[in-house]
């Protein structure tokens, strides 16, 4: 998840370049860069860190021109760096490009054009792109730009520009976000809304696969074939400070909303359903080294913890490898008998939770082998540790994560299968099967946010409860103390997540009319033991509210309320079942006037023990 902006017109290209950066800062700040174009002269400057770094440089040296690109980088391909910011150029400083997205076969290309003579100067996978239109300049840009496209996969949200003709802008995009603003005599395009709310409020969504040339007086679209295409202008009426919570009234909804992109993000490029593949070289540890490696420990705090838990069932399930999961505080502090057969994986958000932190530095000196699973690129936990497989889930601003874990459980299933495949559990039909379910999972999430009226009106049921319960088994169980936690976090209600089968040596006690139990109920191996918790609940006039698989007709009679999730294989339910809880909480919080965003005591990232 990176910004992206880029302007033509008759004004001066940067101030407008860095007030729309400054406005898509929440899409990510590892660097940030501008490039404009003025006399057929192409200049660029970036910086490593946040915009002020860049507005500093520029202080001492302005970009003049009328056309330009700007771009804030969340790292995915590359370390946070001044080399690898965006923008990017060929090698003759003709073309400059702006990319948000991945380029899933950026290496074979970059391997070739190598060959072929192209000068490199960053780690990207952005960089081929612009390298692959120099390579076909001799078409022209615009053919250039669509042969160049035809030949990646991947995601993208892109702007072009060159020195030769700097009287037109080009975009394209492909699984990244991506607007066109329309102004008088000036045009604009940019990842989201409020990069240029303040410019113009008529839009233009692109939709997949359009190329979008803009001039200062005009726009056109056209498809990969080069047919043009129409698209609606929309007025946008938000104000500024909604806009940049892309019209959401709170971070915490508009990240619950990403998630079936976060998702996709954070599988893409690691698979091939077709060969039966999962791939992540990013992990340190070679295929023979992993082979050694008799036991798992799984360590982090808060959410992070919970993904662990369910990371165990996968784990286990897949790779039929022993895994324990401890808290990175408990884990640090108990002298844990590790060795070099012991994988120990830290997982964190933030890569600054000190706990975490301190669990990876403490399993590094007992000689474990070491890895993380991150979201922030380059960030201390991931400079801890042998090998770091990243989320793809872009910043995270509500303190209450949320797209951050599943993206989590993502990177768990598809560890689980890699494991798997080298330790040689699985078949390749089945692998082949359980990457499609995967692949499946985003429009799996969209339909359950469809449904997002059915939750918010459960809410009404909790708003006014001092307690609540939350019951589950197995991954259910995991799911379960997710969605206490999320409850409590943001709606200051007392809530516990409880395996099922053990309410009954001590929460059963507390069990009235006023208690609601939220029972996670989905189909698979206990499922028939989870229907007598229900009894047992039910006994004690308890209201139930369960989340079941789609066509469960069975369970209508016992419960009270049900909030029906898609069918998908066992180890990917908890991606789906998480999704209703976050909402329940969020609906929840807003119904009792609290701060979704900032919670009461609560910090995004715990740099303290
Ligand atoms: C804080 C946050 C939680 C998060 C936990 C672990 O408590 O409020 O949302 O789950 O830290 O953070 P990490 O960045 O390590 O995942």
């Amino acid at each position: 998840m990176c910004g992206i902006i880029g302007y033509i017109g008759e004004k001066k290209a940067q101030p407008i370049l860095i007030a729309g950066l400054k406005n898509l800062e929440y899409r990510g700040y590892d660097s940030a860069g501008i490039a404009a174009i003025d006399k057929g002269r192409l200049r660029i400057a970036r910086a490593k860190g946040k915009i002020r770094q860049l507005e500093k440089k520029l202080s001492e040296r302005p970009l003049p021109g009328t056309i330009g690109l700007g771009h804030n980088r969340w790292a995915t391909h590359g370390l946070p760096s001044e080399e690898n910011a965006h923008p990017h150029v060929d090698c003759k400083k003709n073309l400059v490009i702006i990319h948000n997205g991945i380029i899933e076969n950026y290496l074979p290309l970059r391997e070739r054009l190598k060959k072929e003579g192209h000068r490199f100067g960053s780690d990207t996978d952005t960089e081929v792109m612009v390298h692959l239109i120099e390579k076909y300049m001799n078409l022209g840009l615009e053919t250039a730009l669509r042969k160049a496209l035809k030949m990646i996969t991947g995601s993208y949200a892109i702007g072009l520009i060159s020195r030769k003709d700097p009287g037109v802008l080009l975009a394209a995009r492909q699984g990244s976000p991506l607007i066109v603003g329309l102004g008088k005599g000036e045009n604009f395009i940019a990842s989201d809304v409020p990069a240029i709310l303040h410019l113009t409020k008529k839009v233009m969504y692109l939709c997949d696969g359009d190329i979008a040339i803009l001039t200062p007086s005009n726009v056109r679209i056209k498809n990969m074939a080069g047919k043009t295409q129409s698209r609606k202008v929309r007025e946008i009426s938000w104000d500024p400070v909604s806009a940049k919570k892309s019209g959401y009234p709170h971070f915490m909804l508009k990240e619950i909303f990403e998630q079936p992109q976060a998702i996709e993000d954070t599988f893409t490029g690691r698979v091939s359903p077709e060969k039966g593949k999962v791939y992540l070289s990013e992990i340190g540890l070679s295929g023979k080294e992993l082979k050694k490696i008799e036991r798992v420990v799984i360590t982090a705090c808060g959410t992070s913890w919970h993904s662990a838990l369910i990371g165990k069932f996968m784990m286990e399930e897949f790779a039929r490898i022993p895994v324990e999961v401890d808290y990175a505080a408990e884990f640090r502090y108990r002298n844990p008998i590790l060795n070099a057969k012991t994988l120990v994986i830290g997982i964190s958000q933030s890569g600054e939770t000190a706990d975490t932190l301190g669990a990876m530095h403490e399993a590094k000196k007992q000689g474990a082998r070491v890895i993380s699973i991150c979201n922030v690129v380059g960030s201390s936990i991931t400079r801890e540790t042998e090998g770091v497989i990243y989320t793809h889930a872009g910043p995270e601003i509500g303190v209450a994560s949320t797209k951050a874990f599943s993206s989590q459980l993502v990177v768990l299933y598809l560890l689980s299968l890699y494991l798997s495949d080298i330790r040689k559990e699985i078949f390749l039909k089945k692998m082949r099967k359980y990457i499609l379910d995967l692949k499946k999972i985003p429009f799996l999430i969209k339909e359950i946010l469809k449904r997002h009226p059915e939750i918010e009106s459960l809410a009404n049921i909790f708003y006014k409860k001092t307690n609540a319960l939350y019951l589950g088994r197995g991954e259910g169980y995991a799911v379960a103390l997710e969605g206490a936690l999320k409850l409590k976090e943001v709606s200051y209600i007392h809530s516990e997540g409880y395996p099922a089968a053990e309410m009954k040596h001590g929460p059963i006690a507390l069990i009235d009319k006023n208690m609601p139990v939220v029972v996670l109920a989905l189909k698979g191996r206990r499922y028939d033991k989870i229907l007598g918790n229900i009894s047992e609940v039910k006994a004690r006039s308890g209201v139930v509210i369960a989340l079941a698989s789609a066509g469960d007709k069975k369970i209508k009679e016992k419960v009270d309320y049900i909030i029906y999730i898609p069918r998908t294989n066992e180890m990917l339910s908890a991606i789906l079942a998480v999704i209703p809880m976050q909402l329940l909480a969020y609906y929840t919080a807003i119904k009792r006037g609290c701060n979704v965003d900032q919670p009461r005591n609560l910090a995004k990232s715990v740099t303290v023990e």
